[in-house]
């Protein structure tokens, strides 16, 4: 395994192309998006990661990565395309024609001996759905070509690091595959564990993992709604309850966000939807939060102009994706509320219509706060929120 090429040159794989070319490999980007491709090409990054720029730089500057809009040949191929999910007929079902096409075009550039990493987070099966699209595309038979799932689990923010340091978990359909996938991982983890297990299993555990904390957060935000009437502050009883050894809730909130545990659980749930109603119902839970708050707040404060304080889906991103402050946003106009907000880490005028104002000026237009995220602007100035009546989904003034 001396060449790789990583299909999708997004948050997980542009990161992980830098790390196997830190590591030795002889790494080519391969994306479809010429815009994404031009920029990296000019040495710049087009997504926000604390020392990409650098990491980026220094490795172009090796020689060890180059970035092409056509799948070159190479040993090994790992893609890292999305997996949203779409909506038929009123339910959630992933969107795989990413994966489809991607493995599509790996397979008209693998030749005999070849393994294929998927990376991105997809329902189970999806490992082997990806192995009879190569075999179709590449005219090779199943024997000729090695596949395996190794989930990401990084976090935005500490990408680079949790690449070197994180366990992986490596979901391979053969001992040969396995070897091969060891083969290069070990040569970029330092400090992590590499597991070895068959794919579906690899794609359950990265799907159980998000899902577990989305079950959890859709307790705590139960028991929000619960303590709200008994006049209980939610977040000391949580920290009380977490003083037993053996109870560990996790934080109520403006609802769940985000492209992973609030889209993860649903894979699970399309496929067997009879056997589970846990996840169903943590799911609608945490998607139920953000009505609650509003119909709370519009009974308080009927005519009252809001200022949301967080759009994003979690603290100090810009990261918009699927993030309930937006639902509560919308959910205040249709109620009839004047609606704006304060987004320190998006630099837009307007969020989905809702005017942006910085903290200060948020403040002072609105009568009434909502505030959705411990964002560090809003650590650090609690005063100013204070001016106001506010609600808080998070427990940042207490
Ligand atoms: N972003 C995260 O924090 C994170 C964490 C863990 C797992 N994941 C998973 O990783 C996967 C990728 O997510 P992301 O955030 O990097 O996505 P992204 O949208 O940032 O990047 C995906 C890239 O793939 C490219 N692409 C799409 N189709 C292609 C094709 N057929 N051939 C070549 N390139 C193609 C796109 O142009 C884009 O540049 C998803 O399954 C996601 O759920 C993401």
């Amino acid at each position: 395994m001396k060449t790789i090429t990583v299909v999708g040159m997004g948050y997980i794989g542009l990161p992980t192309a830098i790390t196997l070319a830190r590591g030795g490999f002889d790494v080519c980007g391969f994306d479809v998006n010429t815009a994404v491709l031009d920029s990296l090409r000019a040495g710049k990054l087009h997504i926000v990661e604390p020392g990409l720029q650098e990491a980026l730089t220094e490795t172009i500057n090796s020689g060890r990565l180059t970035f092409s809009d056509t799948c070159p040949t190479s040993d090994a191929y790992i893609i890292c395309v999305p997996t949203p999910f779409s909506v038929e007929n009123g339910k959630r079902r992933a969107d795989l024609k990413y994966v489809d096409s991607a493995a599509a075009t790996v397979g008209r550039a693998i030749k005999p001996g070849a393994l294929v990493i998927l990376e991105s987070t997809v329902p189970p099966r999806t490992t082997e759905r990806m192995a009879k699209v190569l075999e179709e595309s590449s005219g090779l038979t199943r024997d000729q070509f090695y596949t395996a799932h190794c989930p990401e689990r990084i976090i935005p923010g500490q990408m680079l690091r949790e690449l070197r340091e994180n366990d992986r978990i490596i979901g391979a359909s053969s001992p040969e595959a396995a070897e091969l996938v060891v083969e290069i991982y070990s040569k970029v983890v330092q400090g992590g564990k590499l597991h070895v297990t068959n794919d579906v299993t690899a794609e359950m555990c990265k799907l159980c993992e998000n899902t577990f904390r989305d079950i959890n957060i859709a307790f705590a935000n139960e028991l929000s709604m619960i303590c709200d009437p008994l006049g209980v502050d939610v977040f000391e009883l949580i920290e009380l309850a977490n003083c037993h050894p053996r109870v560990n809730i996790l934080t109520p909130g403006a609802g769940v966000g985000g492209h992973c545990i609030a889209v993860d659980p649903w894979f699970i749930h399309e496929q067997f939807e009879d056997t589970t109603p846990l996840i169903l119902a943590a799911r609608q839970e945490n998607d139920f939060k953000p009505f609650y708050v509003a119909k709370k707040v519009h009974e308080l404060a009927p005519d009252a102009t809001i200022a949301v304080l967080g759009m994003a889906y979690k603290p100090n991103v810009d990261d918009l994706r699927e993030s309930p402050s937006i639902t509560m946003a919308h959910e205040f106009e249709k109620l009839g509320h004047k609606v704006i907000c304060c987004e320190p880490n998006a630099s837009v005028e307007a969020i989905e219509g809702i005017p942006n104002f910085s903290l200060a000026e948020a403040i002072e237009k609105a009568d009434f706060s909502i505030i959705t995220l411990a964002h560090d602007e809003f650590k650090a100035d609690k005063q100013t929120i204070a001016k106001k009546p506010f609600f808080d989904c998070i427990g940042l003034m207490r």
